[in-house]
């Protein structure tokens, strides 16, 4: 390890965040009741101008009104380029509001947006006594967002987890494509003619792979949970589990769900499996062997396994243990 040490992120699970917009307060008791670990309420981009005011309202009696239980709360404001943002944090941040444990900063793009919003809540929890820290999440939605996406994610204590919103962000970027997530058909690499003799076959790769590798380096060089955002497409579980494979197996933490359909999806994928946790529990004695009789590596089922497995096999059984927690 470097000197500088990785610090741990916040212990808790985020394997899916469903979200609901604050306009449709009668699905409120449905997301309660659902199987996410964490709930968004939105006042941004699923609310329409003419639904702004209500909406706050909505999710300023529902903080209190419903029993969300163990999760984790949190209500996504609207950008800082709006009139709306300051007073959301103001109303969300009452004295008797104190249930609510996050709120999500959208469309981020420099330290300074998080600074900002972090003078305000701060001096509002002076003002109204609150007991605890409000924490933040941000999305990564921006060609601005995903340029400082390193001092974003140093930009407060209160910053707890960051998301890739692969609708804006792929506007931003001026992304030929109206999908949010998943697959796109138009980018695919071929085989030269000469070796594959077809001029029909397509590779397709992810045009998510960068921001999601650079938001999970950001995070865990800062503690930090990364999260995958969401998949429009609700009818396409395949293409859903697909994409959450792949955040999964580069380090991301969950998934948003944006329909109730998708939460089961989100969660089987971001829970170890039974024989995900089985090898994870043989590489620790296989080490563990190892280590009795003086060596720093062993085989495991043909393969080198080393000190650094211990740590990768930990990952895993770390997970595992959250959940049992739970349930
Ligand atoms: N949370 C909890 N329950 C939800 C839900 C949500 N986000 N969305 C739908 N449901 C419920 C419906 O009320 C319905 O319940 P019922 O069986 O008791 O009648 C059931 O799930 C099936 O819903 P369905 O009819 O398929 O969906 P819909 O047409 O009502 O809504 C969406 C579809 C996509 C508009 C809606 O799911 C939604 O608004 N999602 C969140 C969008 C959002 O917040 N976007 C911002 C982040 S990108
Ligand atoms: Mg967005």
């Amino acid at each position: 390890m470097s000197f500088l040490l990785q610090p741990d992120p916040p212990e808790r699970l985020n394997r899916c965040q469903l979200f609901g917009p604050g306009s449709r307060p009668e699905l409120f008791e449905k997301m309660s009741s659902s199987e996410a670990d964490v709930i968004n309420l939105d006042l941004e981009d699923s609310v329409s101008p003419n639904d702004k005011y209500k909406a706050r309202a909505n999710i300023v009696e529902a903080i209190t009104g419903i029993d969300w239980g163990h999760k984790t709360l949190s209500v996504r404001i609207n950008g800082l380029d709006t009139e709306f943002w300051h007073q959301d944090i103001i109303d969300l941040l009452k004295e008797n509001t104190e249930r609510l444990d996050c709120i999500m900063i959208p469309k981020a793009g420099c330290s300074s947006d998080i600074y900002a919003v972090d003078t305000l809540v701060t001096a509002l929890e002076k003002q109204n006594r609150w007991k605890k820290s409000l924490t933040f999440e941000v999305i990564i939605e921006t060609a601005a967002g995903i340029a400082n996406v390193d001092s974003i994610a140093k930009s407060s204590k209160r910053l707890k987890a960051i998301s890739l919103g692969a609708a804006d962000y792929a506007a931003s970027m001026g992304m030929q494509t109206t999908g949010i997530g998943g697959t796109q058909p138009n980018y695919y690499m071929v085989p030269s003619f000469e070796e594959s003799g077809s001029s029909d076959i397509k590779n397709f790769s992810d045009p998510w792979h960068f921001p999601t590798v650079k938001i999970v380096a950001a995070c865990r060089a800062n503690g930090l949970l990364p999260v995958d955002g969401p998949f429009g497409d609700f009818s396409d579980d395949i293409g859903f589990i697909a994409q959450a494979r792949r955040s999964a197996t580069l380090g991301m933490v969950g998934k948003w769900a944006i329909h109730p359909k998708q939460i089961a999806l989100a969660n089987s994928v971001f829970s170890p499996s039974q024989s995900q946790i089985e090898e994870a529990t043989q590489i620790l004695e296989a080490m563990d062997k190892a280590e009795k009789s003086g060596q720093g590596a062993a085989v495991y089922k043909g393969r080198l396994i080393d000190i650094a497995s211990i740590k990768q096999a930990k990952v895993i059984l770390d997970q595992a243990k959250k959940i049992e927690k739970i349930e």
